[in-house]
């Protein structure tokens, strides 16, 4: 009796709990992809699986988590997990691996995607959260072969408010590693972007068309740029990123054949470059239009990098001014740039004859030769601005 007693007391105390953590529950509701049919064994092709239970988080109430469990590899053929959802904010624990299909000819095209264009994309989904700790392995290998081919990027980000990547390891793809376009307030933190130096075209991150993007705390080591930062982006803030090997932190290119393209408000801080083929780079086609901007590369130290700052206006040489058109470039600022370059030519300022660029700053710059034998050397075509101890001295800028 006193046993029931105390049996009926703890349900009348416990119940208000049950009815709570349901309700929180409900509010946050986890999907497992493991309970839509997913295999995990790196060889089934899982990709069903995953569309099944993206209909369900997607059409979610409250702001559900989709969980791809550790310790397993789930096989991806091409995939679009597309928006609008419902929720306004999914979390996607990716705490697995994703693994591509290991050969050009297994890669299976769905028919409305015939453009080769991507391997994982995102589209039209607000609040986004990817996180986890787990790994994207896009296989490229067998497409580094054909480098003219066209090639898919392995993570694609389309039409997005409020993206974060946080904690992902994403290596070997294909073509770039991962696109944003058409996103505003992107978080880009604490990832490890991993090819071969010599992998062709495979960028860290590409950006276009977006604004308010971080991208913080990360290691790039490429066959191509680490970040590129494309036309109609603004306020896009890095910090703290390894890049190299590589080719630097780019913006650009831009005004490819006659384009009108802007990029402005871009800040690159405390960040480091070893062994890359170029550091803080600039470059525009001969023949486009528009701006580049704004733009501060702050705190950066360099290590045997080939073109540690390049401001190259004749992006593609076989065009050198022969029009009177260019993408204008104003308002850069280098501050605080340290360390060794594996060209003599350490700072190459190489502008445009119709635009030149203006009000470009250079102070407290330190960049020596890594061969201790040699000496380094700026040069400059239509520069102007401001220098002050920056070694290499910059002739043309005014002191
Ligand atoms: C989405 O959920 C609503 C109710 O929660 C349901 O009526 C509808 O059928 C679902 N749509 C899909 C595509 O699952
Ligand atoms: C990354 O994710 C893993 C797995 O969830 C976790 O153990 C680790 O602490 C995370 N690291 C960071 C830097 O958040
Ligand atoms: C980005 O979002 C912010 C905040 O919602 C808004 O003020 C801004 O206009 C947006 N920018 C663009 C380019 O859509
Ligand atoms: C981006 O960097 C600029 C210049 O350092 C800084 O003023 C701004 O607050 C930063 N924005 C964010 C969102 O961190
Ligand atoms: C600056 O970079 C160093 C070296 O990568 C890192 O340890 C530090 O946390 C970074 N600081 C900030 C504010 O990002
Ligand atoms: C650059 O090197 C200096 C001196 O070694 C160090 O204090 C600073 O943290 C380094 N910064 C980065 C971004 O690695
Ligand atoms: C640069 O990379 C080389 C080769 O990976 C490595 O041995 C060296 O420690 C790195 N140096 C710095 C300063 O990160
Ligand atoms: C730029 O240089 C080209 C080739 O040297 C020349 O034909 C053209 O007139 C120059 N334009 C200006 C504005 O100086």
């Amino acid at each position: 009796m006193k046993d029931m007693f105390a049996v009926f007391f703890m349900l009348l105390v416990a119940s208000p709990y049950c009815l709570c953590i349901r309700m929180i529950a409900d509010a946050n509701p986890n999907f497992n992809v493991m309970d839509y049919g997913a295999k995990g064994d790196g060889q089934t092709d899982d990709s069903q699986a995953f569309l099944k239970v993206w209909k369900n988080v997607c059409n979610a109430t409250g702001t559900p988590t989709l969980l791809i469990p550790q310790g397993k590899t789930f096989l991806l053929q091409p995939i679009s997990f597309m928006g609008a959802c419902n929720p306004t904010s999914i979390t996607v624990e990716l705490q697995g691996d994703l693994v591509a299909p290991n050969s050009m000819d297994a890669w299976k095209w769905p028919d409305s995607n015939t453009n080769k264009g991507y391997w994982i994309r995102f589209s039209d989904i607000n609040g986004l959260v990817v996180n986890g700790g787990g790994q994207i392995d896009g296989q490229g290998a067998p497409w580094w072969k054909y480098p003219n081919n066209p090639r898919p990027v392995a993570l694609s980000f389309h039409n997005c408010r409020g993206l974060q990547l946080i904690n992902l390891t994403n290596i070997n793809s294909p073509g770039g590693h991962m696109s944003v376009n058409g996103c505003n307030g992107s978080l880009f933190s604490n990832l490890h972007i991993i090819a071969p130096g010599d992998s062709p075209n495979t960028d860290g991150i590409d950006i276009s068309s977006s604004s308010n993007v971080i991208i913080q705390h990360s290691e790039m080591r490429t066959g191509d740029d680490c970040i590129a930062i494309n036309g109609g982006s603004s306020f896009i803030n890095v910090t703290d990123v390894a890049c190299g090997p590589g080719h630097g932190i780019s913006i650009g290119s831009l005004g490819k054949n006659g384009a009108y393209e802007t990029v402005e408000e871009i800040h690159v801080k405390n960040c480091s470059f070893n062994g890359s083929s170029n550091g803080a780079r600039i470059k525009t086609w001969v023949g486009g239009s528009g701006y580049a901007r704004k733009i501060t590369f702050e705190n950066i130290n360099f290590t045997a990098t080939a073109n540690p700052v390049i401001m190259d206006q004749h992006y593609d040489p076989r065009y050198a001014d022969t029009t009177n058109s260019a993408v204008k470039v104003s308002d850069v600022t280098y501050y605080q740039l340290y360390g060794t370059s594996a060209v003599e030519n350490a700072i190459q300022l190489d502008c445009d004859n119709s635009s030149g660029c203006t009000n470009i700053v250079l102070n407290d710059i330190n960049i020596a030769s890594s061969d201790p034998g040699k000496k380094t050397f700026a040069s400059c075509n239509n520069a102007h601005g401001i220098s002050s101890s920056c070694t290499p001295a910059i002739p043309c800028l005014l002191n």
